[in-house]
C-alpha cells in the first residue's frame, strides 16, 4: 500500500542521533527568535521531508508519523500522484483567483464534491484556503440565507481562530483568553461525551439528556428558534478530544434542525476526506448538512477550504463574500488528485486499518492503568489517559509525557483536548506501521506508567 515510502525511504522509523539532534536544535534556537511564541510544539521535530507515513528530520532521523501534519496529509507524505498532478498543474497556471475569473478544475471539482457530499439536492461550493475560513463563509451564509443572528456551538468544540469561528470555539480557553469580545449572538450548548457525560448523567443517557438541555433549556430560554440561523457542530469533535457523540445525538440534532427552520453546519475539517472510513463522519450517523465545511486533508497538504451549502441557501449576489486564493488551480488539482485516492482505496484502507487498530487497543483500558478510554472511527482514535480509572481524574501532564516519550521512539503524534492522545495518521499506513505504532506508543505508556 504503502510504495513512495518502501522504495524510497523504508517504512519504518530509525533514529540515528540523540533528539533533537545538532541541526533540529541549531532551527529549533532560531525559530524562538522569529516566529511567533502562539504555536503550539510538543517535542522538537524539526521536518525535512517526508514519503508516506514517514518524516525525516533535518538530521536524517525518520520517523512514523501518525500525526499527519494535523491530521492533514491523508494521501501520505508527497504521494506521486499528488505531486504529479500539482506539478503539472504548476507549469500550466499558477493563479488567476477563481473569485473574478472562471477557473475549469474548479469547477470540476465543485461538481465531484456535489457527488461524494449527503443529500441528493442541488449544492453551491465557496472556495477558500483553510478550516477557519470555511466556517466563515459557513456562518455568514447561514445568516443571510435565514435572515436569523444566533448560533449553537457546543462545550469542547474547535472550528478555527478567525473572529466568527474563535466565537464558536471553546475547547482550550487559552484560544480565546485576551481575544474577547467575541461575536454576539452564540450559545453553547453540551455535547454528547459518554465517558464523562457534562450533565453527570450514565453514558447511556448522555446523548437524550444533553438533546434534552439544548430543545428545552438553549432554545426555550437564550436563542429562541426563529432567531437562530444554524447549529454549528463536529461529528467528531477534534481538537476537543476525539470525542465521539453516540448516533442519537447527531440524529436528535437534525430533528431538531428540520422542526425549527434551523440550519445543521456540519464541521468536517477534521473527521472528513475518509478519515472515518467513509467519506464523511456524520454519514455513519446518516445526518445530512445544510452547509458542510471541508479543508485539512482534501488537498493534500495545499491550502484549501470549502464550505457546501445547499444551492438554495447560497443565493447570496456577487461581492458579498470572496476570497483572492480562494479555489487556487494547485491546490485544487491536488484536491482532485486526493479525492482519486480516496475512493479508489484510502477510505477502505482506512476502515480496515482503523477496525484493526481499535480492536487491538480494546484492551489497554483493563491492561493499562493510565487507559481510561480507547474510541474513534477508522483512522481519527483518542485513547484518553486518567490518573484514577473511578473518578476519571484527567491526566494531561502524563498524556504529554507518553506524546514526548513516542517522539523519542520515532513515533509523532500531537494530543487533543487536555488528556487524551490522537492517532491521526496518513490513510495509507499498513498493518506493519500501524504494529509498529502500537508497539512504539505501549512501550512509551509503560515508561510513564512506572513513573506515575
Ligand atoms: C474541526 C475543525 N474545524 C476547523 C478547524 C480550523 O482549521 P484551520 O486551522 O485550517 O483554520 C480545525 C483545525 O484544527 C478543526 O479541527
Amino acid at each position: 500500500m504503502n510504495k513512495a515510502a518502501a522504495t524510497l525511504e523504508g517504512k519504518l522509523p530509525q533514529l540515528k542521533t540523540p533528539l533533537p539532534g545538532p541541526e533540529a536544535q541549531r532551527v529549533v534556537k532560531l525559530d524562538a527568535r522569529y516566529i511567533s511564541p502562539s504555536y503550539t510544539r510538543s517535542y522538537p521535530l524539526v521536518a525535512r521531508r517526508g514519503r508516506g507515513a514517514i518524516v525525516e528530520d533535518v538530521d536524517g532521523n525518520r520517523f512514523l508519523d501518525f500525526a499527519a501534519g494535523i491530521a492533514v496529509c491523508v494521501t501520505g507524505h508527497c504521494h506521486p500522484e499528488v505531486v504529479q498532478a500539482i506539478e503539472q498543474q504548476a507549469r500550466e497556471l499558477l493563479h488567476i483567483s477563481a473569485t473574478d475569473f472562471y477557473q475549469e478544475n474548479a469547477v470540476t471539482l465543485a461538481e465531484k464534491l456535489q457527488a461524494i457530499t449527503p443529500g441528493d439536492f442541488p449544492k453551491r461550493v465557496f472556495y477558500s484556503n483553510s478550516g477557519t475560513e470555511a466556517i466563515e463563509a459557513a456562518l455568514k451564509l447561514a445568516r443571510f440565507a435565514t435572515g436569523r443572528k444566533n448560533f449553537i456551538a457546543f462545550f469542547g468544540c474547535f472550528h478555527g481562530r478567525t473572529y466568527g469561528s474563535l466565537s464558536l470555539t471553546s475547547s482550550k480557553a487559552v484560544q480565546r483568553e485576551g481575544f474577547g469580545p467575541f461575536l454576539p449572538g452564540v450559545f453553547h450548548a453540551p455535547y454528547a461525551y459518554p465517558y464523562r457525560c457534562p450533565l453527570g448523567v450514565p453514558p447511556e443517557r448522555c446523548a437524550p439528556a444533553c438533546l434534552d438541555y439544548l430543545e428545552n433549556t438553549v432554545l426555550r430560554t437564550l436563542s429562541p428558534p426563529q432567531d437562530t440561523a444554524a447549529i454549528v457542530v463536529e461529528p467528531i469533535q477534534g481538537e476537543g478530544g476525539y470525542v465521539v457523540p453516540p448516533d442519537e445525538f447527531l440524529q436528535g440534532l437534525e430533528r431538531i434542525c428540520r422542526q425549527h427552520g434551523i440550519l445543521l453546519v456540519v464541521d468536517e475539517v477534521q473527521s472528513g476526506m475518509g478519515r472515518t472510513g467513509r467519506w464523511w463522519a456524520g454519514e455513519h450517523a446518516g445526518i445530512t448538512p445544510d452547509i458542510l465545511c471541508v479543508a485539512k486533508g482534501i488537498a493534500s497538504g495545499l491550502p484549501l477550504g470549502v464550505t457546501i451549502a445547499r444551492a438554495d441557501l447560497m443565493r447570496w449576489p456577487p461581492g458579498a463574500h470572496a476570497s483572492t486564493f480562494g479555489g487556487n488551480p494547485v491546490a485544487v488539482a491536488a484536491a482532485l488528485a486526493t479525492i482519486r485516492l480516496i475512493e479508489e482505496q484510502l477510505k477502505d484502507n482506512a476502515r480496515r486499518l482503523g477496525d484493526y487498530l481499535l480492536k487491538r487497543l480494546a484492551d489497554w483500558p483493563a491492561r493499562h492503568k493510565l487507559v481510561g478510554e480507547v474510541r474513534g472511527r477508522g483512522l481519527m482514535i483518542g485513547v484518553e489517559l486518567v490518573r484514577d480509572k473511578k473518578t476519571r481524574e484527567r491526566a494531561p501532564a502524563e498524556r504529554n509525557a507518553v506524546i514526548q516519550a513516542a517522539f523519542e521512539r520515532g513515533l509523532l503524534l500531537l494530543g487533543c483536548g487536555p488528556n487524551t492522545v490522537r492517532l491521526a495518521p496518513p490513510l495509507i499506513i499498513d498493518q506493519e506501521q500501524a504494529d509498529c505504532a502500537l508497539g512504539l506508543l505501549e512501550d512509551a505508556l509503560t515508561q510513564v506508567e512506572k513513573g506515575a
